[in-house]
């Protein structure tokens, strides 16, 4: 990917930079500006560099219709306030506005566009819109990972029409990505854990061939207790999954990838219980599982240990219950205790939100703030916003 580190003489040139500001908002409020504070690099490198900049972003899903609530008003007092510099929104059509004009009446150094999903042309990957899309610009810059599995008119066709490049937190992203999927130093260990085992299976079977050790927690793990024939209670479980994970296991071993899974469990009748420690065999038919035993956190550190490069994707526990959050914290305190012994990647909301909720996240090499993007990624799909810039 060209990246605009590189480019010289951007001074006065529009560059329209895509950035995914899909951040949290409630009542008016932004509730978590990781993703705003990401993209700070890109944007201070190009007022520096004096371009004139046009932001695009989408926040929520609009369906190609003005939603008062998803206007991007609260992001651009956001930025305002970061950069220090005003910021105009341009709520005006975008098949009104012109090149010439766009900045003309104004002092502005940086205009943010309205949420590009209130077009419905943004999601259908329109040619004309994506073509007056660019007509505004001298460059576009893509500075979006998460939004990279989006085939859409600012994130893929665009760059039909305009030179494309790649903003600072998007190469990070993605040479941090393949750290874990193509240069990996090893051994290498990936955590992994989640609700359903179905939602993760390629990522499971893309990782096999190139892992040491694959280790499933979280509800995912029920299912192959279950399969293993141990007691579960009245667990979630998903049905018909027999074949999945016959089929992991068989796939492991041809590719001498281990696959681990918790030893002892933590369990309460209800999310709100105590936490009590078991072993399978005194799990009763009223018991929920929802965190990983004393034993299990051994074994795992352990595994740790032996790893140069880790990936951690899905919290180990219901964490959001203070009483089955300690496989989650412990191993988080673990993972980062190991400091420059360990290449450590995390992603995925509630993995994040377990390492925000600890104040760590600047203890792992890299914390994706994609959700989506990150797990297609991981499956080994081409995104196509990355494609693009290609
Ligand atoms: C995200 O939050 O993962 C991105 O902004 C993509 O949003 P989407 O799933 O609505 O396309």
């Amino acid at each position: 990917m060209k990246s605009i580190e590189n480019l010289k003489n951007i001074e006065n040139k529009n560059v329209i930079l895509r950035l995914d500001l899909n951040v949290p908002i409630k009542n008016g409020k932004i509730t978590d500006t990781n993703r705003i504070d990401k993209i700070l690099p890109t944007l201070n490198f190009l007022i520096k560099k004096k371009a004139k900049i046009i932001i695009i972003s989408h926040v929520g899903r609009p369906n190609g219709k003005i939603v008062e609530e998803l206007s991007l008003v609260p992001i651009s007092l956001c930025i305002k306030d970061k950069i220090k510099k005003e910021v105009f929104l341009l709520k005006e059509n975008i098949f009104k506005i012109n090149k010439r004009d766009i900045f003309k009446s104004s002092n502005y150094e940086v205009v943010l566009l309205e949420n590009i999903r209130f077009y419905p042309e943004e999601e259908a990957n329109d040619d004309k819109f994506s073509e007056k899309l660019a007509s505004l610009g001298d460059i576009y810059v893509n500075d979006a990972f998460s939004c990279s599995h989006r085939d859409h008119a600012s994130v893929s066709k665009i760059t039909k029409y305009i030179p494309s490049y790649c903003g600072i937190q998007i190469n990070t992203e993605v040479n941090a990505l393949d750290k874990i999927t193509s240069k990996i130093k090893k051994p290498v260990t990936c955590i992994i854990g989640g609700s359903k085992i179905s939602s993760k299976i390629n990522i499971i079977k893309n990782l096999i061939p190139k892992f040491n050790n694959i280790i499933i927690v979280g509800a995912m793990a029920n299912n192959i207790f279950k399969y293993k024939g141990l007691k579960i209670g009245k667990s979630i479980y998903e049905k018909n999954i027999d074949k999945i994970i016959h089929e992991i296991f068989s796939y492991a071993e041809k590719n001498d990838c281990k696959i681990y899974f918790p030893k002892d469990v933590k369990v309460g009748k209800r999310l709100n219980d105590k936490s009590i420690e078991k072993n399978f065999e005194n799990i009763e038919d009223d018991d929920l599982i929802l965190d990983v035993g004393s034993k299990t956190l051994i074994e795992i550190k352990k595994i740790i240990d032996s790893s140069s490069t880790l990936l951690w994707n899905g919290p180990l526990g219901y964490f959001e219950n203070i009483n089955f959050s300690l496989g989650s914290s412990e191993i988080a305190k673990y993972i980062a205790s190991k400091g420059d012994n360990i290449f450590s990647v995390v992603g995925g909301g509630d993995t994040v939100a377990v390492i925000n909720a600890l104040n760590m996240s600047n203890k792992f090499n890299f914390v994706s703030t994609a959700g989506g993007a990150f797990l297609e990624y991981l499956e080994g799909k081409v995104l196509p916003g990355i494609k693009a810039l290609n």
